[in-house]
């Protein structure tokens, strides 16, 4: 999820590349570089850790001309975030640098191969594997940028966008793409390039998109020439953009968060790229090659996480209790760093965690260490303070999330807890092949499913309006969907401000059901599983006593609409993964409240994205 700029013109290529990577910081901070070819024909490549503020401190004294630049904005996969690690990366000669954007999944097997014939690495990146192979068969096959770039991207298996310059070529800009957006702006005398239209559209709104297995040939006083990696050239598609600046950093979105809660099926598949094989019947995660005796060995499982996070843990334990046969218990973290918890060096504690940086999630990671327990982190920020903490763990690599009321992340660490599951079943014995094969593939259906799901924004807009009034809600699941429904309360109080409680579909009537009124909003998550005819019987409870239903369903459902005022509609899936989809409608619910309320989304009052504070 990295940002990528690039200039080509007439003019100082420095502070329109620094204005673009602002512009596109929401997609990483953790590093930030620009190479630029200078006056006097020389590549300079500066780069720092942090923000983009910390690159333009450290450029203050240092020569920044030139009228053709590259620069970037990082969000760590491969490499912990560090200046080295940082783009742009020069070739081993120094003639090339390249920015990247994406993940280069063979990047190791090339890595070997450059080794083998001599080329020496500066940094652990995936990217810099790419601009040595590209050197190598300029160098071995005498070729020039543009056609080495071709056969370079041959050999590669992955994601990218990518821009690279040649010190010896300075009128010149090669870029391409690959599953990750690129934008190529057309000025006056000039072009621009981008992750999005952001950095571009301040200067011309005549743009072109790449589209995948495009390879953009920039070449000052020329025709802009897009050509595919099979050599075709393409006929030029030249947009126009009309798009409000504030606007497009959210990629078209009105809010970061809802952008994010459509970004979910490209997230879950990043996050199982790598993960689940080609074929898509069976998971490997490092952390289970590298601790195989260690996790196998568990006793009992222990998770350990706050907010959101929580409520993922709670559908993992379901998750390694039933396919597993582990006993498993989800901690609120700050509740058991002040417990006196019993904890052994038989647990493995899996600590929860967007930000990687809650400060009550990374002390209960700290007491469990002291404890002798084993440690392994789900979380999401590259490099963080848990993931350092910990033995062991696994990235959820759903990108940066922006909007305080955390969506993708839900749904990438319910898509770890789950293939986690599965290894520790597999290896345990406690699924049959024929469980475990139509797990993994249901996994890889997701995508797809969320996709549909996503398909209710209409109707959920529309719904909105009707809900803006209450003063309190009431969500109920049961099972998988219970966590759902604590979720989808949760949602709702955050960026709506409306009191909503979750509740298993069944205590309801050891309380709650007192409250239930036609003023009270009821959300029931009555999808297909083992327990569809009980959430049947819990609705028409609520219905007796005059309360307002809305209900999730699954595809083909022609019982609950009998005693539901609305229903929602959800592809079918295993039991296990509903809440990979159902989380998503009560998703949208919650921000077109919030939307029709006036509030702010995005930056809802008294909280704040990261909790480094108890
Ligand atoms: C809810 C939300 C919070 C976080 C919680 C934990 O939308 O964002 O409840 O889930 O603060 O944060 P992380 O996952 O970063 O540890």
């Amino acid at each position: 999820m990295c940002g990528i700029v690039g200039y080509i013109g007439k003019k100082q290529a420095y502070p329109i590349l620094i204005k673009g990577l602002k512009r596109l910081e929401y997609r990483g901070y953790d590093s930030a570089g620009v190479a630029m070819i200078g006056e006097c024909g020389e590549l300079n490549v500066y780069k720092t850790k942090g923000k983009v503020d910390n690159l333009t401190e450290y450029c203050n004294d240092k020569d920044v001309s030139g009228c053709v630049g590259i620069a970037h904005t990082r969000w760590a996969t491969h490499g912990e975030p560090s200046a080295r690690n940082a783009h742009p990366h020069y070739s081993r000669s120094r003639n090339l640098a390249i920015i990247h954007n994406g993940i280069i999944e063979n990047y190791a097997d090339i890595k070997v191969r450059l080794q083998a014939e001599g080329v020496e690495f500066r940094s652990d990146t995936d990217t810099e594997v790419l601009v040595q192979l590209v050197e190598y068969i300029m160098e071995k096959k005498n070729l020039p940028l543009l056609e080495a770039v071709q056969v370079a991207l041959h050999q590669v298996i992955g994601a990218y966008a990518i821009a690279i310059l040649d010190r010896r070529e300075p009128r010149q800009i090669v870029a391409a793409r690959k599953q990750s957006p690129l934008v190529v702006g057309i000025g006056e005398d000039e072009f621009f390039l981008g992750s999005d239209a952001s950095p571009i559209v301040e200067y011309t709104d005549r743009v072109v998109y790449l589209e995948d297995g495009n390879i953009a040939l920039i070449r000052l006083d020329e025709e802009l020439r897009v050509i595919t990696i099979l050599g075709e050239e393409q006929e030029l598609k030249v947009k126009t953009v009309d798009i409000d600046l504030g606007q497009i950093e959210k990629g078209g979105y009105e809010h970061f968060m809802l952008k994010e809660i459509f970004e979910q099926p490209e997230c879950l598949m990043n996050c199982m790229r790598g993960r689940i094989n080609v074929e898509g019947n069976h998971v490997t995660l490092s952390a289970m090659i590298d601790h195989r005796q260690r996790l196998l060995g568990a006793k009992r499982i222990v998770m350990v996480a706050c907010g959101t996070s929580w409520h993922a843990g709670l559908v993992g334990k379901q998750l390694f209790e039933s396919l597993c046969g582990i006993p498993c218990e989800v901690e609120y973290a700050s509740e058991f760093r002040y417990r006196n918890p019993v904890v052994t060096k038989d647990d493995v504690v899996i600590a929860i965690s967007q930000s990687g940086e809650t400060a009550d999630t990374l002390a209960a990671v700290q007491l469990a260490k002291e404890r002798g327990a084993f440690i392994y982190g789900v979380c999401n920020a590259i490099g963080s303070s848990i993931p350092r903490a910990t033995d062991t763990g696994t990235y959820i690599h759903v990108g940066p999330e922006i909007g305080v009321a955390s969506t993708k992340a839900f749904t990438g660490q319910v898509a770890v807890l789950s293939m986690l599951a599965l290894c520790l079943a597999k290896e345990r014995g406690s699924v049959s092949d024929e469980q475990y094969g139509e797990m993994v593939k249901e996994l890889t259906l997701m995508p797809r499913k969320m996709e549909l799901a996503l398909k209710t924004n209409e109707q959920i807009r529309h719904l909105a309006p009707i809900f803006t009034y209450a003063k309190n809600c009431l969500y109920l699941g049961r099972g998988y969907n219970f966590p759902v429904a604590l979720e989808g309360a949760l949602k709702l109080k955050e960026i709506s401000y409306i009191h909503a409680e979750g509740y298993p579909a069944a205590e309801m009537k050891h309380g709650p059901i007192a409250l239930i009124d036609s003023e009270m909003p009821v959300f029931v998550i009555a999808t297909h599983d083992h327990l569809y005819e009980k959430v049947i019987s819990n609705i028409q409870e609520v219905r007796a006593r005059g309360g307002r239903v809305t209900a999730l369903v699954t595809e083909g459902d022609t019982r609950i609409q009998k005693y539901a005022d609305h229903v929602v509609t959800l592809p079918d899936t295993l039991e296990c993964f509903q809440p990979l989809l159902a989380s998503i409608p009560l998703q949208l619910l919650a921000y077109h409240i919030a939307v029709c309320k006036g509030k702010d989304v995005d930056r809802p009052r008294n909280l704040a994205k990261s909790v480094t504070v108890e």
